[in-house]
């Protein structure tokens, strides 16, 4: 038997002035389990002394304002207060009868706020406690860029097992190939990456983290509510605690490769550093190695073992940030612009050539064209992305700058089809500075050329006009896209076209997380990004994937599987937008990624999975005794637990009123509804509403607009019934509470038409 307790809170009158709550707490009286009942006025300020005299029960229900729109009587504030005394935090229920009740409608609404007593009550009855699991306090950052560098110190700093996987030999990134950075807020300075980097990397070195480089994570997979990676370390033919990177290796090394840290422009040796800063300090051996053995006589530390062989780790770990960083758009897809011609360059081999103070081959260029946009705000039917790679116009204008101090007699146009874009405050000084030596030129690339030995770049102008330019090198802001996809569809996170994971929603208040729990991404794999954005995200995802580990308290609603009766279709598995589902004999939803959307619940066609403490039983209960007092037809709002309920809560904060012969209840995402209920629930009920995110909202990505096609098959077959139109669906935003005034008034006044 439960042992239910009661708080009424009449809110300083707001909402006894509309209900009687003596009447209220007769019935709570009556309620099966009932066994106290409190009174306050004020709920949401008072000391949570009195409701430690709860503290004998095992479950509270409320009758209050709404958890969901109140700042201080909140779910959160609740489930802390609830522990506090000693009831688990899922055991506990809100009749919200102010904003739903007696802030929406005129006069006495004490019987309506009796049956959301009642309703509240029988689902209380059926709820079960959350549990906790323990995850894993450790961390692993792929990709050991500035993000990932900036992840693994602030990780391990603040107590975090951390775990840094580079592919390349060293650490650092694309911006090891950058002389110089901007420096968003005081430019002229510029900071030099050979300053930066060793800075930084010192401290991923002294924070405790490990850092294996050459290495990748090859498989990635969730078990028991944490990630098992495996990592692929390439053969250590060089031992670190060895080297003294003395370079006498290197020296008498006979074989000669392209560096491609150097975009191919110098050669390196098959034992070698890719450049002089290069850490860790170390030598390494690339592929092309012909194993002559050369090397091992002149290591004065013996530290060269030719024989090694690749490594595999595999580990456990609790959370995961992605710091992958970007890749080029390939430029040769982009023919008009002859990529392949070998004056014709990207913006990463420009900086190669700035690094070498603008010689090439021993000469300065007479005249350096930079076209901006090349692949990147692609319209309908071009080559490229369509999105702006945000940080090519602010690179060019760096470029043009650089050129001009390295090689003042070099002559500098920009060719720009769109416009140009300096949107931070440094950049638009760095843009302005441009303009007094720099022509910018407004037109679109056609052709690029040879013609005697320079390049003929052929413009054709908003006018309509043709252009032609002659230059000896033309420089192509490329578009980048994010590299390691693979890795974030090992992790189910969900990525747009291009590949870029989609952020959590309200994904301005959550940068850094992916739709995984404890994955997050930083850096340019979510976006293009300058160094100072990327370090930035870097540390705030730490601070979350920080926040995320150790004892993790799981949601009030989680999925369940029924394995008797699941088929291993792996509908719910594709339904899950938060990867939480693997499916081998039967569908099992881990409880610690599960972010209980009741997406999977919908899904499934052999009703094997439910959402504990939303179960379909909890909610027909609710619709059973829910409209003892209602008189007119009974309408049922299922509100989604995000926007659309708080769009109720806010229509009588706005003087809107709606007939109180409607019953809402608050759902998870709107896709948690599957046909069934519904249909189960029309037995019961005259009309539903079934509200959600607007387009682009939902929390859990896709559940709205699985709603709103679900809602759509359903209507025919409803309308053939003999009830058309029993069954609405709308996408109602926090901010559309008058639309759903307007809504619920509509349906009233059509179902009493249709009942009469
Ligand atoms: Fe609101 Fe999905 S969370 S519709």
């Amino acid at each position: 038997m439960a042992q239910i307790g009661v708080v009424i809170c009449s809110c300083g009158g707001q909402i006894s002035e509309k209900i009687d709550l003596n009447k209220l707490e007769e019935v709570a009286k009556g309620l099966k389990d009932v066994v106290k009942i409190i009174r306050t006025d004020f709920l949401c300020t008072e000391d949570i002394e009195k409701l430690r005299s709860l503290a004998d029960c095992d479950r509270i229900l409320f009758a209050a304002c709404s958890e969901r729109s109140s700042l201080t009587f909140n779910e959160d504030r609740i489930a802390a207060i609830l522990e506090e005394i000693g009831i688990n935090r899922a055991m506990y229920e809100v009749a919200n009868i102010r904003e739903q009740c007696a802030w929406i409608h005129d006069g006495d609404v004490t019987g309506k706020a009796i049956d959301m007593l009642k309703m509240t009550h029988v689902k209380l009855l059926m709820n079960k406690p959350a549990e906790e699991v323990e995850v894993r306090k450790k961390a692993l950052v792929v990709g050991g860029g500035v993000a990932g560098m900036q992840a693994a110190i602030d990780l391990a700093r603040e107590g975090v097992e951390a775990v840094l996987v580079e592919k390349k030999p060293y650490i650092g990134g694309h911006t090891c190939q950058i002389p110089l950075l901007f420096q968003c807020e005081s430019w002229p300075s510029m900071c030099t990456s050979e300053c930066i980097i060793p800075v930084l990397a010192r401290e991923v070195m002294n924070s405790g983290a490990r850092v294996f480089t050459n290495s990748e994570v090859v498989d990635i997979w969730k078990e028991n509510g944490n990630f098992v990676a495996r990592i692929r370390k390439a053969p250590q033919y060089v031992d670190p605690s060895r080297c003294i990177s003395c370079g006498k290796c290197s020296e008498v090394c006979p074989v000669d490769v392209e560096n491609s840290f150097d975009c191919g422009m110098s050669k390196r040796k098959a034992i070698d550093k890719e450049f002089k800063l290069a850490i860790p300090d170390i030598y390494n051996i690339v592929e092309e190695c012909t194993k002559c053995g050369e090397c091992v006589e002149a290591c004065p530390t013996n530290a060269i073992n030719l024989d090694a062989e690749e490594e595999i780790i595999e580990e456990v770990f609790g959370t995961v940030i992605i710091s992958t960083g970007f890749k080029s758009f390939d430029l040769r897809r982009l023919e008009e612009l002859n990529y392949t011609h070998p004056r014709v360059i990207s913006s990463m081999e420009m900086e190669r050539i700035i690094a070498r103070k603008m010689n090439i081959d021993g000469e300065k260029p007479e005249h350096v064209v930079f076209v901006l946009c090349s692949g990147s705000r692609a319209e309908e039917g071009e080559e490229g992305v369509p999105y702006c790679s945000k940080t090519c116009c602010a690179i060019t204008v760096k470029q043009a700058n650089r050129v001009m101090v390295l090689s003042p007699e070099t002559e500098i146009t920009v060719i720009y089809n769109n416009d140009v874009r300096a949107y931070e405050r440094a950049f638009e000084k760095f843009y302005r500075n441009a303009q007094n030596a720099v022509d910018f030129v407004n037109g679109r690339v056609e052709e690029i050329d040879e013609e005697n030995g320079m390049l003929k770049i052929i413009i054709e102008t908003p006018d309509g006009d043709e252009e032609e330019i002659e230059a000896d090198l033309v420089v192509l802001a490329e578009a980048v896209l994010p590299e390691g996809v693979e890795l974030l569809e090992k992790l189910k996170v969900r990525t747009d076209r291009f590949g870029f994971p989609i952020e959590f929603q309200p994904r301005i208040l959550r940068p850094t997380e992916s739709h995984v729990d404890r994955v997050y991404v930083a850096g340019s794999v979510s976006g293009p990004k300058i160094v100072q954005e990327a370090v930035e995200q870097g540390a705030t995802a730490a601070l979350r994937a920080k926040q995320s580990v150790g004892i993790k308290k799981l949601p009030k609603f989680v999925s369940k599987v029924d394995q008797d009766l699941c088929s291993a279709c792996r509908i719910c598995e594709a339904a899950c937008p938060h990867g939480a589902i693997d499916v081998k004999d039967f569908a099992y939803v881990d409880p610690a990624f599960c972010q209980g959307c009741g997406l999977c619940m919908a899904a499934c066609p052999s009703n094997a999975i439910q959402l504990v403490n939303f179960e379909d039983e909890q909610i027909i209960r609710q619709a059973e005794v829910g409209f003892e007092h209602a008189d007119g037809p009974k309408i049922l709002a299922l509100l989604c637990y995000w926007c659309s309920y708080a769009a109720a809560d806010l229509m009588g904060r706005n003087g809107i009123k709606i007939p109180p012969n409607v019953r809402t209840i608050r759902i998870r995402c709107s896709s948690s509804i599957n046909s069934n209920l519904i249909a189960e629930l029309l037995k019961r009920v005259d009309g539903i509403l079934i509200a959600g995110c607007p387009p682009k909202n939902c929390h859990h990505l896709w559940g709205n607009y699985m709603m709103a096609k679900r809602v759509g098959l359903m209507n025919p077959v409803m309308a053939a019934l003999g009830a058309p139109n029993a069954v609405r669906w709308e996408y109602i935003g926090v901010t559309n509470w008058a639309e759903l005034g307007k809504v619920l008034n509509e349906m009233d006044k059509y179902l009493r038409e249709v009942r009469t």
